[in-house]
């Protein structure tokens, strides 16, 4: 059974509506406090590699959650925390498919999913922890929930071609017979690191 997170009401000018509250941000960072984290969703969030389609966050990466470009396994967790309007609002079996198969693809670990929608087994990842949380006043109530991915050879590959979705705008770069670099590591060709993560590693050094 899920607990309950009460997070405190804040006056709503202090910070951005939509930022983790402090209480959620807590939990994430003490229960993967030896992991390495990427958001997909990153938004301001000030811990862990952030990626978010819109520059004016500042990202460490600008990129898509559809179509995020990392190779299997390059963190430990990946942090979902999607907005709650626009195409993110109603979430479609294929829709959270497609989030869960690239989030647990790129996970070693763990995702975490934070929204209003509960959910249920999402591409094959199993349920750890999950809490209910009470963000403030007359709001919708969100899930945070904790998922251990599948094994490597269990996780669902990206899409070769997106069906339907926002993803499929990128199929014209999915078909194209070289791909995109984002499948297994191969420690052979690149040391394990896709295109992303060598540029992280650089800015790093
Ligand atoms: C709910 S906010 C995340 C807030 C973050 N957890 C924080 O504490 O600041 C959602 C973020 O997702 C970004 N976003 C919207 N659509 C996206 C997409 N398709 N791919 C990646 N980021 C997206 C938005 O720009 C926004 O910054």
């Amino acid at each position: 059974m899920p607990k309950v997170l009460w997070c405190p009401s804040h006056p709503r000018c202090l910070r951005d509506g939509w930022a983790f509250p402090k209480a959620v941000r807590q939990v994430i960072v003490s229960e993967c406090e030896d992991m390495s984290i990427l958001h997909l969703f990153g938004g301001k969030a000030d811990f862990g590699i952030r990626m978010d389609l819109d520059p004016s966050t500042r990202p460490h990466v600008i990129g898509d959650a559809w179509l995020p470009p990392f190779k299997r396994d390059s963190f430990d967790c990946v942090v979902l925390d999607p907005p709650y309007v626009g195409e993110f609002r109603a979430m479609s079996t294929d829709r959270l498919r497609c989030l869960f198969g690239a989030a647990a693809w790129i996970a070693r670990r763990r995702v975490i999913w934070f929204h209003t929608v509960w959910v249920e087994s999402p591409a094959r990842c199993t349920r750890e922890k999950s809490w209910l949380v009470r963000v403030g006043r007359h709001c919708q109530t969100r899930c945070l929930q904790f998922w251990k991915v599948p094994t490597a050879d269990r996780k669902l590959p990206p899409p070769a071609q997106f069906k339907s979705g926002p993803g499929m705008k990128y199929n014209r770069w999915l078909r194209q017979p070289q791909g995109l670099p984002f499948g297994p590591r191969d420690e052979q060709t690149d040391g394990g690191q896709g295109p992303v993560q060598a540029k992280l590693e650089e800015k790093d050094t």
